[in-house]
């Protein structure tokens, strides 16, 4: 096989927290004043906490000083917390852990990239802790996707090349970071959303290792191997 690495993002891949954020930013915005809508939430998948805030205040035509967007920022999460504090295993997505069996017993890697700075609690609710080679998250990159540090820093910190490495996400600015980053992109959702990636599926639990190969192959890479 040409792939060594899977990269999984977390919110919306492995776990559908996509919701919860939304949840948290809509009673946000709505003591705001300001209209959010499901489609304006499209925008905010992948998107760190404050970057998020920023393109709200955006929508709403707002202007706020640093402090007082900290404070709401921590409004927002506070909320958001409030429900992955209930969540268990049992909030894992169809097909998760399977697949991540699969790849294990076939000796490919697997790391998580998120933008989530919740990533250690997250984990943590699902018992997942110990399930990945290299966390690389909200707490440790700087730069928000759709920039690839996130995901370039997961594959330096496995030591694998990072054009050996399959990202997994559900998110447009998450997509456009994995292409820049020169991975395998398979994008978790809509086509009509997520048309740039490689391949597109409704959820892990419709990936098998013989579908990996077999998009290995549809892009030409078995001539490397
Ligand atoms: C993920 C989600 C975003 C969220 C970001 C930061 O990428 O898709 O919607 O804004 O993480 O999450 P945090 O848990 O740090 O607020
Ligand atoms: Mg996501």
């Amino acid at each position: 096989m040409w792939t060594r690495a899977c990269i999984f993002d977390l919110d919306g891949v492995i776990v559908d927290t996509a919701r919860y954020h939304y949840l948290a930013w809509k009673r946000l915005t709505d003591d705001m004043g300001i209209v959010f809508t499901g489609k304006d939430n499209e925008q905010l998948k992948g998107v760190s906490r404050m970057a998020s805030l920023d393109i709200i205040l955006g929508i709403g035509g707002k202007k706020l000083s640093l402090p007082e967007k900290k404070e709401l920022a921590a409004l927002k999460n506070k909320w958001y917390l409030d429900y992955i504090n209930r969540m268990s295993p049992a909030d894992i997505l169809p097909g998760t852990l399977q697949f991540l069996n699969e790849l294990r017993h076939n000796h490919i890697k697997i790391a998580l990239g998120s933008a989530s700075r919740n990533t250690p609690l997250l984990l943590k609710r699902l018992g997942m802790q110990n399930d990945f080679d290299a966390i690389a998250d909200g707490n440790t990159v700087e730069n928000t996707k759709p920039d690839p540090e996130v995901f370039l820093k997961a594959a330096g910190m496995m030591g694998i090349d990072t054009a050996r490495c399959v990202v997994f996400v559900d998110a447009v600015a998450g997509v456009e970071a994995a292409l820049k980053a020169g991975m395998i992109c398979i994008g978790i959702g809509e086509h009509s959303v997520l048309n740039d990636a490689h391949m597109v599926i409704s959820g892990l639990y419709e990936m098998d290792l013989d579908k990996l190969i077999a998009l290995e192959k549809r892009l030409g890479y078995e001539k490397f191997i």
